[in-house]
């Protein structure tokens, strides 16, 4: 497509129109789309109730702009490329047509099922082609997907099916992750316990682990693609979706306890995933493109499916882990698929850099020419591991910076053209409107200071409520700074101008580029029966970026610590999942609280950094004793 930025002076004219005349610029990027009918308007918008529209009036289907238009001259080009676990296994290709043949299947299971246009449809699904069949179904018939990671608990997923009221899941007996399998089904049914709204649940064969099939509600995917093709229904006509329909929902962690339901919407979506695909990666055809995350974030939804698929690049997808069977996995993929294009996170990186480059010596990495990052900042130790050893110095790395909210990339280098600088995600991608401000909200002019991440307009992809709630959606984002959207990262502008993500300024840690919230995680450790208080702050860690460090206080001393510790780990696996497990457990006897009771995370913070000797200003303490309690025993 023509609107590739292939030089500086291309991005610099792009990003110029972007601000001048924004309907403009993004009218001409949507115009390499297939449109069932135009818009009337590009854009309306404000941030106060918000209200967001773009391209209204225009109708669309995101799997025809996917999958049927690349039928033309690209029918037989893999679509998608599957990795198993197992390296043993083998791999599985699937062109174009082949997965429009099997979207328009299961598009039609749905149906079959009772599935209608604004249905919401929970998918918890291990990393295997037909979760992406799963997603594209649904959009096609117009069906709210949700996708749910593998690695939430049976709570987390009942949570998230109530709030968004789903009819349906679709899930797998198993999966494959590493030396482990995960019992999907097991965990949905202790889910679908409290999920009286599910009617129907689909269940794919992946492990073959003895699960429960209750007659009337579950029902195998393979059966059910058999019934459609004894009934002939094959083929499956896009349902016509106006620009504004919801297209997905997917959960992510705040700083109150309750995980929201991001909306994003077919037609602003689409622009910007595809536009960002293309130009952060400058994808070129027949470049075989890798992205390492998990369909269950934000990610995966952007840049493995949608993005490149809008574009009819070829994605290729991978079941398993980056230490399975050994810390040469992704380098054993990249040879053997001669991956072009090569999009990790930081986490993996430092934990590959760990293990030493005996793992990386023999592989071939030649094809390799553009690596990304994204979901956490990227230390500069990282940054030049992955420059040097895996890049040899000639690749590009695109140091991304974007948000589940945000819906695709936002502050980027564009590979090949912006000038890098490790831990730098550098600048604005066009349409990008960023400002930065102080604490009272003044909006900071100069370079060389830090700031909150503010943006002052609106761009395609952006979030367009929480699921069921439109004021938490305005208070999170819209209120703190008005007429802006808040991100809730601190930001570093150099003399350059270039930009640095520093962290969340919220009370939100970021765990190997998850997500989670302080107040859920103390919520699950409070549920523990012998806890009285806990709380939870987030401190470095090697390789999980952060990691989560729990104060807590029991209603009586522990005969047994370290069980103590696991019993409180396992609570916390139970409620949320695994990912949000307590590095750190330290018993206390008082949290450092203010007069009037709000507890002093900063304090609890510099601790559990190790930072004792710069606890700054105390004198607000209700009792002093406390810290001193908590410093002498810090774990
Ligand atoms: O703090 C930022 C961090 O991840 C947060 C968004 O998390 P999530 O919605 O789960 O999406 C992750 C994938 C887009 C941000 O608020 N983050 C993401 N990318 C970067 C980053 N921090 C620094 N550098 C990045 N490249």
């Amino acid at each position: 497509m023509n609107f590739q930025i292939k030089s500086l002076k291309d991005y610099q004219d792009a990003y110029s129109k972007s601000v001048s005349d924004p309907e403009a610029f993004w009218a001409a990027i949507a115009d390499h789309f297939q449109w069932k009918r135009k818009w009337d308007q590009v854009l309306k918008w404000n941030f106060k109730e918000p209200k967001i529209e773009w391209f209204k009036g225009a109708k669309l289907n995101i799997t025809e702009n996917c999958i049927d238009r690349h039928l033309v001259d690209k029918a037989d080009q893999p679509a998608i490329i599957w990795e198993a676990n197992d390296p043993h296994e083998h791999h599985r290709v699937l062109t174009y047509k082949q997965l429009h043949q099997k979207v328009c299947l299961f598009a039609n299971v749905l149906k079959n099922n009772g599935v209608k246009k604004g249905d919401r449809i929970c998918i918890y699904m291990p990393m295997v082609p037909e979760l992406a069949i799963a997603v594209l179904a649904c959009a096609r018939i117009g069906a709210i997907h949700s996708v749910v990671f593998g690695g939430f608990s049976a709570q987390s997923i009942a949570d998230r099916i109530k709030d968004a009221q789903c009819e349906m899941v679709i899930t797998a007996d198993g999966g494959f992750r590493g030396a482990k399998d995960t019992p999907l089904k097991n965990v949905i049914d202790d889910a679908l316990v409290q999920c009286p709204s599910v009617k129907t649940v689909i269940v794919l064969t992946r492990t073959r682990t003895p699960i429960s099939m209750i007659k009337g509600r579950d029902k195998w995917w393979e059966d059910e693609i058999k019934k459609v093709e004894t009934l002939g229904l094959i083929d499956c006509e896009p349902e016509v979706m106006d620009a504004e329909d919801e297209l997905f929902i997917l959960y992510t962690s705040g700083s109150t306890g309750k995980p929201k339901g991001v909306v994003h919407t077919c037609a602003g979506y689409m622009v910007y995933a595809a536009y960002t695909f293309q130009n952060v990666f400058q994808y070129q055809p027949k470049d075989i493109y890798f992205c390492t995350a998990d369909i269950g974030w934000i990610t995966g939804h952007s840049y493995i499916i949608y993005g490149p698929l809008a574009q009819g690049a070829t994605t290729l997808m991978f079941e398993g882990v980056p230490t399975y069977p050994d810390a040469g996995r992704f380098w054993d993929i990249v040879d053997k698929f001669k991956v072009n294009i090569l999009y990790t996170a930081p986490t993996a990186i430092r934990s590959l850099m760990q293990s030493g480059l005996d793992y990386v010596k023999d592989k071939d990495l030649s094809s390799l020419k553009v690596l990304g990052s994204v979901g956490e900042p990227i230390n500069e130790e990282a940054w030049n591991w992955y420059n040097e050893n895996i890049g040899k110095s000639k690749c590009p790395i695109v140091d991304t910076w974007w948000q589940t909210e945000t819906g695709g990339i936002m502050i980027s280098p564009i590979a090949g053209v912006t000038k890098t600088k490790p831990c730098y995600a550098t600048l604005p991608l066009p349409g990008v409107q960023l400002e930065l401000v102080d604490e009272k909200g003044e909006v900071i002019e100069e370079n060389g200071v830090s700031g909150n991440l503010c943006i002052k307009f609106p761009w395609p992809g952006m979030i367009r409520t929480t699921y069921g709630d439109h004021e938490r959606c305005r208070q999170t984002y819209f209120v703190t700074y008005e007429n802006k959207y808040f991100t809730g990262d601190g930001c570093l502008r150099d003399e350059d101008g270039y930009y640095r993500i520093t962290g969340r300024v919220d009370d939100v840690i970021n765990v190997s580029g998850h997500r989670i919230g302080t107040a859920e995680v103390e919520n699950a450790i409070n549920m523990f029966t012998d806890v009285v208080e806990s709380a939870v702050v987030g401190y470095p860690h090697e390789i999980k970026g952060q990691g989560i460090y729990a104060y807590v206080i029991l209603n009586h001393d522990s005969d047994d610590e370290e069980l103590t510790r696991k019993d409180i780990s396992m609570t916390v696996s139970r409620i949320i999942g695994a990912i949000a497990r307590p590095e750190k457990i330290q018993f206390v006897k008082g949290l450092p609280k203010t007069r009037s009771g709000k507890i002093m995370r900063r304090i609890l913070r510099k601790i559990a950094e190790g930072d004792v000797a710069n606890l700054g200003d105390t004198s607000t303490l209700l009792d002093p004793a406390v810290v001193e309690d908590i410093k002498n025993n810090k774990l």
